[in-house]
């Protein structure tokens, strides 16, 4: 638990106006050129603990879509959400209006929550709705605790961080765009491979854990951290050519003739073919994935029985991820296997049907994969 007597030993002089611009203009310098949203929170928020010597400064961003406010940086906490109508910042936010607060206990909108959850006293608190270029409110700026003796802001303060806040609202808003477009794709390709797995709830979570998977074995093997997120971002399309298989075949209760089984290997050439006509590296390597993830180590998988590193290592990868996942969960043809039962095929099936090296970086990760089987649970 902070105490008061903390804060006096941070305490501060007020800054003279050179220092402030020194402040404003080394931040602007970080913030107009950075993409990546989480960072620009970060480095709003410095920015505004330094220029108003708060001892805490919060960037709130509002999605109006969850009604919550979210910050990624609350100094030294990790992510955070509240009720878009919560606190001072949901006052802010819906009044469109700063506000001053001497002491947050005596003040009837303060939310304590936060404070609960982190251990922390909040004090004095400075809050100030930001706008887009429609000025329309996007978030709240909120610092808490002034470090100088006075102990409150002011209203220069409150100047001074909607200054700072107008000057990086430009790159604030569009790292925002960036992300809800990143977020829309993942969307669509999780969707897009759901379609594929059973066009229907059925499989659930199959295609996410697939991709979970993915990734770690990807990174077991000592793959960059970009290039196992490129598998793990493409893995879930591996089934997407089952939207061209009959329902008669697909939802099949029992075991496939060897006619309804040869038209269902189909659709490894069926996404292939779908998937291949984009050059984006995503839908490339999604191709590739859907193409050979039913390949064996040993050349007796389809459409092409190539063999051993002939088989693309997002293949290889992507083969034994969805082979566990199958296997581990119940199917409209098969109930799910006891985890040793699963365990014990992989081992048999080391160096025949699977990458040897992949099994073992399998094996060595178990717990870890497990865990993310417990995580996305139908
Ligand atoms: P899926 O259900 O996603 O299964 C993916 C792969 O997991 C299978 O590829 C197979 O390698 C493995 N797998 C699943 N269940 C078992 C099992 O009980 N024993 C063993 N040893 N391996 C298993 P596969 O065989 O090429 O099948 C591809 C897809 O064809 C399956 O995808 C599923 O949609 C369908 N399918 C396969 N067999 C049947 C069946 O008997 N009935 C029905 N309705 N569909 C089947
Ligand atoms: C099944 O035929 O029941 C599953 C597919 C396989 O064992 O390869
Ligand atoms: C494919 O399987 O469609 C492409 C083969 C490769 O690039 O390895
Ligand atoms: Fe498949
Ligand atoms: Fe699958």
């Amino acid at each position: 638990m902070h105490e008061l007597q903390d804060l006096e030993v941070k305490l501060k002089k007020d800054l003279a106006p050179e220092q402030m611009l020194r402040i404003i203009f080394h931040y602007i310098s970080l913030i107009a050129p950075e993409k990546d949203l989480d960072r620009i929170l970060l480095y709003m928020a410095d920015m505004g603990r330094e220029l108003i010597l708060a001892d805490r400064c919060t960037l709130w961003l509002h999605d109006k879509e969850t009604h919550q406010l979210w910050t990624k940086v609350a100094h030294g906490v990790k992510a955070l959400t509240m009720p878009e109508e919560a606190g001072f910042a949901g006052y802010a936010l819906k009044n469109n209006k700063s506000i001053l607060i001497e002491d947050a206990y005596q003040d009837a909108r303060f939310n304590p929550e936060v404070d609960l959850q982190t251990g922390y006293h909040t004090k004095s608190v400075l809050v100030i709705p930001i706008q887009n270029q429609h000025g329309e409110n996007m978030g709240i700026f909120q610092a808490i605790n002034k470090l100088t003796t006075e102990g409150v802001f002011n209203y220069q303060d409150m100047h001074l961080l909607t200054l700072a806040a107008s000057y990086s609202g430009k790159a604030l808003e569009s790292a925002m765009l960036n992300q809800e477009i990143e977020q829309t794709q993942k969307e669509i390709i999780y969707l897009m491979g759901e379609i594929g797995e059973s066009r229907s709830k059925e499989t659930g979570n199959h295609v996410k854990r697939v991709a979970e998977y993915s990734k770690i074995l990807a990174l077991r093997l000592g793959m960059s951290p970009a290039e196992a997120e490129l598998i793990k971002i493409s893995s879930p399309m591996h089934d997407i050519g089952k939207v061209a298989i009959p329902d008669a075949i697909l939802k099949k209760p029992g075991k496939l003739t060897d006619q309804e089984f040869t038209e269902m290997q189909a659709h490894t050439i069926i996404g292939n073919q779908l998937l291949k006509k984009s050059n984006r590296q995503i839908l490339q390597s999604a191709a590739i994935i859907a193409h050979q993830h039913h390949e064996k180590w040993n050349g007796t998988g389809y459409p092409q029985g190539l063999k051993g590193e002939e088989i693309h290592i997002y293949g290889r990868i992507t083969a034994l991820a969805d082979v566990f996942d199958a296997l581990a969960s119940d199917r409209c043809y098969k109930q799910a296997w006891e985890i040793d039962r699963v365990i014990n095929l992989f081992k048999e099936e080391r160096g025949v049907q699977f990458d040897p090296h992949l099994v073992d970086a399998f094996l060595n990760c178990l717990e870890e994969i497990l865990a993310l089987k417990e995580q996305y649970a139908d």
